[in-house]
């Protein structure tokens, strides 16, 4: 099992020396925990894909420390793509970009195009420029849940996850909440035009009114960038998930706060708005596998700005039992 360590800066540089060691560090983001590792070792990677329990043709997203560092990783990169950098970076925006050879399959999943995220963290961001500090020069890093499971938004519920499979050498820091609570956007920016692969926080409006864009017509079914968490089951709690159905007593509720709690039901969140609904979703949901609820009703929230993200993560996260029927395994 890992050591669990308190954010001193002592803390973070030993951290970052275990990192650049070829052991993982489980980090608090502003978005989930991720599950880090030098993305240019690929042993220390690979334990990634071993203590997640994850298919190893699903890419990881390297994290660096400021746009400086970009060009190290990707090549060719489009002139919106820079313009987003500045605008969104550090913060929940992960681009894909056309790889540099530093990218090895081991990362990108044998893609020629790698996902890079400057996070918004100081623990986040402290840990990296310690790390490049040390000659490193970018952290690999999944969400530290194991495979297609809910996202570990604080420290704890990275050792829910992880706890069993870390080795005394890994470490988790511990830097409390994370404050958006769902991953970030993903934007693909191979082509002339951004495609957001996955929704987040940086939402498509955003996005639009920054590049002067028209995104409607561009969308992920169009793009053939392979992106495995886009498909299939994922985020998945071990009760069964249920969207705007008809609860019994006995079952666990999240809605926003202005709708009443179905009578015998279990409320687990009654966020106020949706920045609040994506920041307690996923504790909610292990909420509920702590309680021993078996199933939970969610009303969603309408499908406008991070209400987007929401409901993206809300469809796979109540698709689970369907896969489990039809014994096809998680998001494929
Ligand atoms: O907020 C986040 O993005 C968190 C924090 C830790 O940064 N990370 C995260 O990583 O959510 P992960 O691996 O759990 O989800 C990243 C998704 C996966 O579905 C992966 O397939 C996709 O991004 N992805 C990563 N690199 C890619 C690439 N080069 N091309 C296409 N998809 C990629
Ligand atoms: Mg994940």
């Amino acid at each position: 099992m890992a050591s669990i360590s308190n954010c001193t800066a002592s803390i973070i540089k030993d951290a970052a020396i275990a990192l650049k060691e070829g052991h993982l560090v489980a980090f608090p983001t502003e978005t989930v925990y991720g599950l880090g590792a030098d993305a240019t070792n690929e042993k220390a990677v690979a334990r990634i894909y071993e203590v997640k329990g994850r298919p190893t043709d699903h890419p990881l997203i390297v994290h660096i420390s400021s746009i400086e560092l970009l060009d190290k990783w990707a090549r060719d990169i489009p002139e919106y793509a820079i313009k987003l950098a500045r605008a969104f970076w550090p913060g929940p925006m992960t681009l894909i970009l056309p790889r540099t050879a530093l990218a090895k399959d081991f990362v990108t999943a044998g893609q020629n195009n790698v996902g890079i995220r400057v996070p918004e963290h100081t623990v986040a961001l402290e840990l990296l420029k310690e790390f490049e500090a040390q000659g490193g020069l970018g952290v690999a890093a999944p969400s530290a849940n194991r495979f297609g499971k809910v996202s570990p938004t604080t420290s704890e519920a990275v050792v829910d996850e992880l706890g069993n499979y870390l080795s005394p050498n890994d470490q988790i820091l511990n830097g409390g909440s994370s404050q958006i609570g769902i991953e970030s956007t993903i934007i693909d920016c191979t082509k002339d035009v951004p495609v957001i692969l996955r929704p987040g926080y940086i939402t498509s409006e955003m996005i639009e009114n920054f590049l002067f864009l028209d995104l409607a017509k561009f969308n992920a079914v169009s793009n053939n960038v392979k992106s495995p968490g886009l498909l299939g089951a994922h985020y998945s709690p071990t009760a069964q998930v249920i969207l705007n159905g008809v609860p019994q007593p006995g079952d666990g509720f999240i809605a926003l706060a202005d709708i009443p709690t179905p009578s015998g039901t279990v409320r687990l969140a009654s966020p106020k708005n949706n920045t609040e609904y994506a920041h307690y979703l996923y504790s909610a949901l292990r909420l509920a596998d702590r309680k021993g609820i078996k199933t939970v009703h969610v009303i969603p929230p309408v499908q406008q700005g991070v209400g987007v993200a929401i409901n993206n993560r809300l469809i796979k996260s109540a698709q689970k039992k369907l896969s489990d029927f039809s014994n096809v395994g998680e998001n494929l």
